[in-house]
This record gives C-alpha cells, sequence and structure tokens, in this order.
C-alpha cells in the first residue's frame, strides 16, 4: 500500500480563497479583519514565521500590523502593548509570537491578551472553551489537523486515536478536539513505556513531539491515518517531520507531508480565526 497525501498547501488554497471571500463581505459591510503579530527580540526561525503569517494575511485581504521589538523589552512594555491592542478597534486578532526572551513571563503575557482577540488559541480561557465545548478560539495547529480529516471525509467516531505530544500548543488541545469527534483517544509523551503498543493500536496518529523519526513503518498498523506535526532538520538541512515518511507512507493510507503538509494549515487557521474574530465583534 502507498498512503495518499494530504495536502497541505492545496487545502489551505481552497481555505483560503473562502477566507477572502468572507473578508471581502465584511470590508463590504465598512469592517476589515485585522491582526497584530508581535515579535520581541531575533530569533531567526520566529521572523520567517511572523512574515509568513503577515504575508497571508495580506494576500487574503486582511490589515496586519507586524510589531517588532528589542529582545531587550521590558515585561511591563510588552504587557503595555497587549493592553493598547486589546483597545485598538481595528484589531480583532492579536498574536505574541514564542518563544519570548527568558527574562518575560510568557503565560502571563498570553494571559493579557483579550479572549476575544486570542487567535492563536492559548489563552487560559480559550482552552477552557475548547475543554468544555463553549465558543472559543482553537489553537490553530490541531484546528488545521482537524480541517485536515475533514478533507478526506474522516468519521473519528468509534476510532482509536493516539496523540503523540502533550503541549499546551497542540497535544493537549489535539486530544480534546478528536475527543469531541467521539474517537478514543490515547496521548502519549516522553514516560510512555511502550509507545509502539500504543501507536499499533491506532487508527490515527498525530505525532507532535518535535524529534525526527519518533513514529517508524514497524509502528503503525496497516490502513491508518498519519498526521505530522514535526518541524525538524535533517543531517542534510532539509525540513523533515517527526514521521519516517518513506517508511510509514508505505503502510498508511493517508499521510501529510513535511513540509507541504501541517505547516501551511497552521497559518490558515490563524486568518480563519483571525475572520471568525472580526465577524463575532461586527455582531
Ligand atoms: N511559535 C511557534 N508556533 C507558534 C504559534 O502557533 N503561535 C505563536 N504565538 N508562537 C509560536
Amino acid at each position: 500500500m502507498t498512503a495518499q497525501l494530504i495536502d497541505g498547501n492545496a487545502l489551505s488554497q481552497q481555505l483560503r480563497t473562502q477566507v477572502a471571500q468572507r473578508v471581502q463581505a465584511l470590508k463590504a459591510k465598512g469592517l476589515t479583519p485585522g491582526l497584530a503579530v508581535v515579535l520581541v527580540g531575533d530569533n531567526p526561525a520566529s521572523q520567517v514565521y511572523v512574515r509568513n503569517k503577515v504575508k497571508a494575511c495580506q494576500d487574503s485581504g486582511l490589515h496586519s500590523v507586524l510589531e517588532k521589538y528589542e529582545a531587550s523589552m521590558t515585561e511591563a512594555d510588552l504587557l503595555a502593548r497587549v493592553e493598547a491592542l486589546n483597545q485598538d478597534p481595528s484589531i480583532h486578532g492579536i498574536l505574541v509570537q514564542l518563544p519570548l526572551p527568558a527574562h518575560i513571563d510568557a503565560q502571563k503575557v498570553i494571559e493579557a491578551i483579550s479572549p476575544a482577540k486570542d487567535v492563536d488559541g492559548f489563552h487560559m480561557a480559550s482552552a477552557g472553551a475548547l475543554m468544555t465545548g463553549m465558543p472559543g478560539f482553537w489553537p490553530c495547529t490541531p484546528y488545521g489537523c482537524m480541517k485536515m480529516l475533514e478533507s478526506i471525509q474522516y468519521n473519528l467516531k468509534g476510532k482509536h486515536a493516539v496523540v503523540i505530544g502533550r503541549s499546551n500548543i497542540v497535544g493537549k488541545p489535539m486530544a480534546l478536539m478528536l475527543l469531541q469527534q467521539n474517537a478514543t483517544v490515547t496521548i502519549c509523551h516522553s514516560a510512555t513505556p511502550d509507545l509502539k503498543a500504543m501507536t499499533l493500536q491506532a487508527d490515527v496518529i498525530v505525532a507532535a513531539v518535535g524529534k525526527r523519526n519518533v513514529l517508524t513503518a514497524d509502528m503503525v498498523k496497516p490502513g491508518a491515518v498519519v498526521l505530522d506535526v514535526g518541524m525538524n532538520r535533517n543531517d542534510e538541512g532539509k525540513l523533515c517531520g517527526d514521521v519516517d515518511f518513506e517508511g510509514v507512507k508505505k503502510v498508511a493510507s493517508y499521510i501529510t507531508p513535511v513540509p507541504g503538509g501541517v505547516g501551511p494549515m497552521t497559518i490558515t487557521m490563524l486568518l480563519v480565526n483571525t475572520l471568525e474574530a472580526a465577524e463575532r465583534a461586527s455582531t
């Protein structure tokens, strides 16, 4: 068997076309959705990410501002900027790029963002909304994974989903989203004694650890669906995921590539959340 690819670029393009249409409809009513992206310091990966986020906004007709600050910025100054953006009616979504410099308490900054503008979905109010099934913003990466499953019309009801990784940004919210769709969910992590025993039972596997070759072909049940959230570099410096793609694609029914899989979907769902924030603000 050779797995079919779930193409994150193609799906993103479809979704971004829909976003652009909804943006135009809002603009016709006099409202332009706006995203503020705040970058503190000069982490090279973060610089690329924020540039891509701002460019995606421009391409879909959203207003965006990029605020860049020195790594020496104080926590108090950053909190003041967040508060100013909370009050700014032209801004519907606020994203503070992580990681922040060590002297700034990232959680404190996240909690300072108004939940109504928390398009990253990292605020405690957003996490609580996801957990209880209330309206709120879902973190973009797991949200993008759910859209990928939807795109292949995958019915999660009664299926066993195994999530590898328990971060607040991906693993934990991913598990809750899968649960909401009636999957039986197992979360595995660094203290799981026998990862392979778990993944071999899985109909759906989401790998979100940040380490190469966490999932190899011998760990995958034939026909399983494999979503790769990893963003790593191999020995040649090429971008690769957490999954041994060449091996696993021979066993899985569907697989997401890296690059061109979950990555573009993360930015797409950020646009969706920002649009949604603006639509909510307009009603
Ligand atoms: N750093 C890496 N991924 C993300 C993300 O999705 N949002 C933010 N704010 N920072 C990140």
